[in-house]
C-alpha cells in the first residue's frame, strides 16, 4: 500500500519538484478526452492530480475507473500548473501532482449528495449520512476550531492551577430545572440512575473535599425540546473555586474569554467587559440576555398614555399595565402593510395583543417633528412632543408601541429589537460585543404552581445585604448570580453558592422544598455541607453556544459531530431506539402500550 507523506490541503509552491504521495477521497473527477484529472481531498484540503496517458499508461488507465468518494492513494511529482492555469481561489491553486502511481484503496457507494453540494441538502439526509456530511471543509473547520477552542481552555485553566476532575454521568437527580433522562438499574430493581443536568452538585462537594480549582470539559443532559441553540446532550466548561467572590470567578471568566478571541479569531477583547444589572438589561432590552451591538433601546410611556384619550392604553394603564416601545431609526418608510401585517403578526407570536405605531415627519414649517398615525388624534400636541422627546425620535423614524402586562410587553419588544436590528443593518456581524448580566433575583414568583422558583438553581446565594428580606419582601432578594453575554446569547452563568446550611435549608423551605423532599433529592449534598464546606462559587459556559459564535452558525447542531434532532433522535444510530424483551426483563421494566400518561 502506498504511504502517505504529505496533506492534500498543504502543498505549496515551495514543493515543486518534490515527489509526494497523497491519500483521500475523490473529490471530483474530470476526462479531458487524454488527460484525467481527479481532486484528491483529505481534511487538510484539494489538491489536483493529473493523469497522462502517453507518460504514466498504467495510472490513467487505473485512473478512468474513479469515482467520487472512492478511497485512493497517489504517487507522483508536484509541478506548476501552467501560466494561466492557476486557481487562485484554492490553497493549492498554484500547483498541481503529476501522477505516475495510483492506488485504489477502497470503492464507495454513491454518494446520497455531493460533498460540495449538502450545503443545499436538506439537514435529515446530511444527519442520516453525517459521515458524509462532516467531510466537507465547512464542517472540518467547525470540528478544528473547537478541537482548538477547548485546547486553549483547558490550558488557560490548568495554568491557573485548576484541576481537570471527571465526575459521574451516572448519577442522581440534579437541580438545573429541566427534566432528568434517566437510566434504569439491573441491580437494584426499581431504582434509576438520572444523567447529570450539571455536574453542579459534584463540583460543590470537589469544593467540600479541598480542591480547591475545579474544571471539567463535560457532557449535561437535558430532557427538553431542543432549539436552534438547545440541544438535549450538551458540553458545558464547568468551573468551581474556593475562598473566593464573585469578582475572582468574572477575572478568570473573562481572561479565558479573551485568551480564546485571541487565539483563536485574532480579536482582542477589551477586559473588563462591561456589566449591567437584571434591572437595567430588562428595562433597555426587555431581556436578560441582551444583544448591545446597537443601540435601540426600549423606553416606556405608561406616565404619558396614561393621559391620553386612547382606550386600549388607559385600559391598559388602569390594570397595572405598561405602554413601552422602541424607535426603528428610518424605518418610516415601512408601509402600514409592513406594520400592521409584518410587524404586528411577529410580536403576535411572543403574546403582544397589538403594535400601535406612530410615524416621526418633520414639523409643518419644516423644523423640529410631529407624528403620524391612525392613533395620533388621541394624544395631545404636547403629549405627542413629550413621546417624541422619550425615544429621542427623528424625522423618518418609527416609533413602536406594545401595552400590556410588564412580562408580555417585554417579551414581545426584545426579539421585535433584534429582528429590526437586523432587517435595518444596526448590527455589525464582525463585532463581538461581550457584556455581564449582575444583580439578578433570587428567586421568581410562579403563578401556575403558586411558589417561589429560584431564578438560577437552589444552591445560590442572595446577597449578604439582603439576606434580611427573605422573610418580608423574597422577591426584592438580589442573588450573587452572573451571566455573560455575547451579542445576545447567553454564553455562561454561574454564581457564589450557599455554603452555610441553615441558610440553604431557609432557601429550600421558600422554593416550596419540604426538608423531607430536600434529604430524599440532595441529602448527600446537605450532609457535605456540615463537614466543613468552604466559601465557594463557579460558572458554566456553554461550550457548543461558544463554537457557534466563533464559527458563526446559528445551528448549534453545526457544531456538534453527531447532533440530536428536533425531536432529540440521532439520525445516524436511529437512537432511540427498541430493546430486546430480555433487557427490560432484566431491568424489571415492562413496556405499557403509548396512551396518556395517568
Ligand atoms: P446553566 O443551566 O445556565 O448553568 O448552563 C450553563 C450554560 O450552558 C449552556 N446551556 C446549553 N447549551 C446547549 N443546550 C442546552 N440544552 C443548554 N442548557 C444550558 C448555556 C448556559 O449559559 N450548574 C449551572 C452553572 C453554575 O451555576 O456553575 C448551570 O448548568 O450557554
Amino acid at each position: 500500500m502506498l504511504k502517505r507523506t504529505h496533506n492534500c490541503g498543504q502543498l505549496r509552491a515551495d514543493d515543486i519538484g518534490q515527489e509526494v504521495v497523497l491519500a483521500g477521497w475523490a473529490h471530483s473527477y474530470r476526462d479531458h478526452g487524454g488527460l484525467v484529472f481527479i481532486d484528491l481531498r483529505d481534511r487538510e484540503g484539494l489538491t489536483q492530480l493529473v493523469f497522462n496517458p502517453e507518460s504514466n499508461p498504467r495510472a490513467h488507465e487505473l485512473a478512468r475507473s474513479v469515482r467520487t468518494e472512492w478511497v485512493i492513494a497517489a504517487r507522483g511529482r508536484v509541478r506548476h500548473r501552467g501560466a494561466g492555469l492557476e486557481n487562485p481561489k484554492l490553497a493549492t491553486g498554484a500547483i498541481e501532482v503529476d501522477t505516475h502511481e495510483l492506488e485504489i484503496l477502497n470503492k464507495a457507494l454513491t454518494p446520497p449528495f455531493e460533498v460540495d453540494a449538502a450545503e443545499r441538502i436538506g439537514e435529515e439526509l446530511r444527519l442520516r449520512y453525517r459521515y458524509i456530511d462532516l467531510r466537507r471543509p465547512w464542517m472540518h473547520r467547525i470540528i478544528k476550531t473547537r478541537d482548538w477552542a477547548t485546547a486553549v481552555i483547558r490550558q488557560y485553566h490548568r495554568e491557573h492551577g485548576f484541576y481537570e476532575i471527571e465526575t459521574p454521568i451516572l448519577a442522581k437527580s440534579t437541580p438545573e430545572g429541566a427534566r432528568d433522562f434517566l437510566v434504569p438499574s439491573r441491580l437494584s430493581a426499581g431504582a434509576f440512575y438520572a444523567l447529570p443536568q450539571s455536574p453542579q452538585l459534584f463540583k460543590q462537594v470537589l469544593m467540600v473535599s479541598g480542591m480547591d480549582k475545579y474544571f471539567q470539559i463535560a457532557r449535561c443532559f437535558r430532557d427538553e425540546d431542543p432549539r436552534a441553540d438547545r440541544q438535549v446532550e450538551f458540553t458545558q466548561l464547568d468551573v468551581e473555586m474556593s475562598f473566593i467572590d464573585m469578582e475572582d470567578i468574572i477575572a478568570v471568566t473573562e481572561g479565558c474569554f479573551a485568551r480564546v478571541w485571541k487565539e483563536i479569531l485574532g480579536v482582542e477583547v477589551p477586559l473588563p467587559i462591561e456589566r449591567i444589572s437584571y434591572d437595567q438589561a430588562i428595562r433597555d432590552y426587555g431581556i436578560d440576555r441582551p444583544d448591545i451591538r446597537f443601540d435601540m433601546k426600549l423606553k416606556e410611556i405608561t406616565d404619558i398614555a396614561a393621559e391620553c384619550a386612547f382606550q386600549v392604553f388607559t385600559k391598559t394603564v388602569q390594570s397595572k399595565g405598561v405602554i413601552k416601545g422602541l424607535c426603528a431609526p428610518g424605518a418610516g418608510e415601512f408601509s402600514r402593510s409592513d406594520i400592521e401585517r409584518g410587524l404586528t403578526d411577529f410580536v403576535g407570536q411572543y403574546g403582544a395583543r397589538g403594535l400601535a405605531w406612530f410615524k416621526v415627519t418633520a414639523g409643518p414649517d419644516g423644523h423640529g417633528a410631529q407624528l403620524t398615525s391612525s392613533i395620533a388624534k388621541f394624544f395631545s400636541e404636547s403629549q405627542h412632543q413629550q413621546i417624541i422627546q422619550r425615544f429621542e425620535a427623528r424625522p423618518g423614524d418609527l416609533i413602536l408601541l406594545v401595552a400590556g402586562d410588564a412580562d408580555t410587553v417585554n417579551k414581545a419588544l426584545a426579539p421585535l429589537r433584534c429582528k429590526l436590528g437586523e432587517d435595518l443593518g444596526l448590527i455589525d456581524p464582525d463585532q463581538y460585543r461581550f457584556v455581564w448580566v449582575v444583580d439578578f433575583p433570587l428567586m421568581e414568583w410562579n403563578p401556575q404552581e403558586n411558589r417561589w422558583d429560584s431564578l438560577h438553581h437552589p444552591f445560590t446565594a442572595p446577597r449578604p445585604e439582603d439576606i434580611a428580606m427573605l422573610d418580608e419582601d423574597p422577591h426584592r432578594v438580589r442573588s450573587q448570580a452572573y451571566d455573560i453575554v455575547l451579542n445576545g446569547n447567553e454564553v455562561a452563568g454561574g454564581s457564589i453558592r450557599i455554603h452555610q446550611p441553615e441558610l440553604q435549608a431557609k432557601i429550600f423551605s421558600l422554593l416550596g422544598i419540604t426538608p423531607q423532599n430536600a434529604e430524599e433529592r440532595f441529602g448527600f449534598f446537605l450532609k457535605a455541607l456540615r463537614y466543613g464546606a468552604p466559601p465557594h462559587g463557579g460558572i458554566a459556559w456553554g461550550i457548543d453556544r461558544l463554537i457557534m459564535l466563533l464559527v458563526g452558525t446559528d445551528n448549534i447542531r453545526d457544531v456538534i459531530a453527531f447532533p440530536k434532532t428536533q425531536k432529540g433522535q440521532c439520525l445516524l444510530t436511529e437512537a432511540p431506539g427498541g430493546v430486546d424483551p430480555g433487557q427490560l426483563a432484566e431491568l424489571h421494566i415492562e413496556i405499557r402500550p403509548p396512551g396518556p400518561i395517568s
